[in-house]
């Protein structure tokens, strides 16, 4: 069940991916930083004192300090990124290569004139023994895998909910209404806490500008700073990630022909925080979270977004990775956040449909493939411009076991409530067969009144 990395074994060759990335991440920092002519100069003045500005380990160092490019290579360094050393020693490409091939310049220069290197003998296939792996994708859940995906919480992430509980308004009628459809939530999450949330939610033009656009961004970072969206960060701890299990998720969903965008700086917004406050209370910026958090963020600013068909099928592709893993013994949540209806913009501002939103709670519930085929537009008609956020739950529900030939999921709780701000709240905690339940019934919250029928 390991992953499926041949191309390690191909004879002289180091393939830069997730693992080598994390392992080289200051190294290839570095080289970057000497695309500035100023930091040239600095560099050139100092080595030594230059790349102590970098946090390089000790090998990495003494790699860049005497121009030996095959440790740097080993050691998580990439070409491209490397090459901003050579050529600020004044290398080309071929004196760089050439350098890493225990021939000298002038014979390896003599080489390429000749024809280049041959493939005879140099390839995995003239390896004894060597068959090359299957690429089947696995239809079914891989019994005792050590992360166990238990749970799905499904919640809107209203901004202003945060900004509610941020400024101590969470017992105001209007608001209270809202926080007591999360109370049975903050029972079970006490007794619940993952070892990791795969958070999934939608960047609102804040980490990820006009500059690009990226239609799935997995978080392979150790840490994401709360976002100042304009009225000053959240008081609320910052996201510690996991970057070694994102690294694991990102190597297999793209394997599983999933392109992501793998992001390891960025600030997170009211998309990620405002769920992770509803679940786990007030907890102030000197506190911890009580799980880590893997960001899992879709385009749904600018058009085309991805559709509810592909979520899902990038939830199957999730689920196929968390099965794969082969480390610790993990419990794994995934959370859909956004929606429900709301229209933020234009004169038909403040659009909600009660029905509509109830119909996609049932059906994510009961027949998530059917909902698949529900099209952009239905969304956009039907629950407003902005409830297209609500691809974003997909993710979760395509994940499931009952989606690997494995049982249906227990509903334990449901709640739906108009208004929060310009948006009708949803929220849905599911969970698979095995998962522990709260004894409790599946609950409407202190409000069934508002909740649905
Ligand atoms: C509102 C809801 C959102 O999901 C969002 O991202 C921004 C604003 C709102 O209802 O005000
Ligand atoms: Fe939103």
């Amino acid at each position: 069940m390991t992953l499926d990395k041949p191309y390690k074994d191909i004879p002289g060759t180091t393939i830069y991916d997730a693992e080598q990335a994390r392992k080289g991440y200051n190294l290839n920092q570095f080289a970057m930083s000497l695309m500035k002519p100023e930091n040239r100069e600095r560099f050139l003045a100092d080595q030594s004192a230059y790349l102590d500005e970098w946090n390089l380990n000790p090998v990495q160092k003494q790699a860049v300090l005497d121009m030996d490019m095959n440790t740097m290579i080993a050691e998580g360094g990439n070409i491209y990124f490397l090459a901003k050393i050579g050529a600020t020693h004044g290398m080309s490409f071929q004196q760089m290569a050439g350098s890493m091939t225990g021939m000298t310049e002038a014979a390896y220069r003599d080489m390429m004139v000749g024809g280049g290197r041959r493939p005879e003998g140099n390839r995995l296939k003239d390896l004894d023994g060597w068959t090359p792996p299957s690429n089947e994708k696995a239809q079914t859940m891989r019994p005792d895998a050590p992360a166990k995906f238990t749970s799905a919480l499904f919640t809107s992430h209203v901004p202003a909910i945060g900004a509610a509980m941020d400024l101590g308004k969470t017992e105001e009628p209007y608001w209270k209404r809202v926080f007591d459809g999360y109370e049975w939530t903050r029972k079970w999450a006490k007794d619940n806490a993952p070892d990791v949330v795969i958070l999934v939610y939608n960047d609102h033009a804040t980490a990820f500008d006009a500059s690009i656009i990226p239609t799935f961004v997995l978080g392979t970072g150790a840490e994401y700073p709360v976002a100042d969206e304009g009225y000053g960060p959240r008081p609320v701890p910052d996201v510690k990630g996991y970057p070694e299990f994102a690294a694991h998720l990102a190597q297999s969903i793209i394997q599983d022909d999933f392109d992501l965008t793998l992001v390891n700086e960025m600030v997170v917004d009211h998309g990620l925080t405002v769920p992770l406050s509803l679940t786990y209370g007030e907890l102030g910026p000197d506190e911890q979270w009580p799980t880590r958090v893997i960001p899992l963020a879709v385009n749904v600013v600018q058009y085309p977004v991805p559709s509810a068909r592909r979520c899902y099928e990038l939830g199957k592709a999730l689920r196929r990775a968390i099965d794969k893993w082969d480390g610790e013994e993990l419990n794994v949540q995934i959370w859909g956040t956004g929606g429900m209806s709301h229209q933020l913009q234009g004169p038909r501002a403040g659009l909600i449909n009660k029905e509509w939103d109830n119909a996609f709670l049932d059906h994510l519930i009961a027949d998530p493939l059917g909902l698949t085929e529900w099209p952009h537009m239905e969304y956009v008609d039907e629950a407003g411009s902005e409830g297209i956020e609500l691809v974003d739950w997909l993710i979760a529900r395509g994940a499931m076991d009952d989606q690997f030939q494995g049982g249906e999921p227990v509903v334990d709780h449901r709640f739906y409530h108009v208004p929060a701000s310009n948006t009708a709240v949803g929220h849905l905690v599911i969970s698979n067969p095995a998962a522990p339940h709260l004894s409790e019934p599946a609950s409407a919250g202190a409000n069934p009144e508002e909740t649905t029928e």
